[in-house]
């Protein structure tokens, strides 16, 4: 399966096309990608080709938001999106990224609140986060 990955390292914007190794030879128990998430493929590329992939992840089920990324150009929950031939992936925010898809996430609570736009998966802080 094919992935079109932007990956922000060092200052600096990488593009790679990459593709995954087959679903048998990657250790998960699957058979094939289809219905493997994305936050699943991150994970497999961090093993298999580049231990120092960045990619956040917590609680694999679309709640924690940490693992939001731009996907097929729309800011998406890379734990719960599946895979397809051809995917697009990359930092949520380019200008707020820290390392490869990993953004800084307070920054990007700050950016929403500045804009009148609020498409954005990242929740307000809400009086119980504090
Ligand atoms: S890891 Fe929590 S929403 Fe994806």
């Amino acid at each position: 399966m094919l992935i079109h990955l932007t990956l922000y390292r060092d200052g600096a914007e990488r593009t790679l096309d990459l593709t995954l190794p087959p679903a048998a030879e990657a250790g998960l128990g699957l058979s094939d990608w289809s219905g493997a998430s994305v936050s699943t493929a991150l994970q497999v590329l961090q093993r298999t080709l580049d231990p120092q992939l960045g990619y956040a992840l917590s609680c694999r089920r679309g709640l924690c938001k940490v693992c939001a990324m731009r996907i097929d150009g729309e800011v998406q929950t890379a734990c719960t999106v599946p895979l397809h031939e051809g995917i697009r992936i990359a930092p949520a925010k380019p200008s707020l990224a820290l390392l490869d898809t990993v953004v800084e996430l307070s920054l990007v609570r700050s950016a929403r609140i500045a804009s009148s736009n609020s498409t954005s998966l990242i929740p307000e802080p809400s009086p119980h986060d504090a």
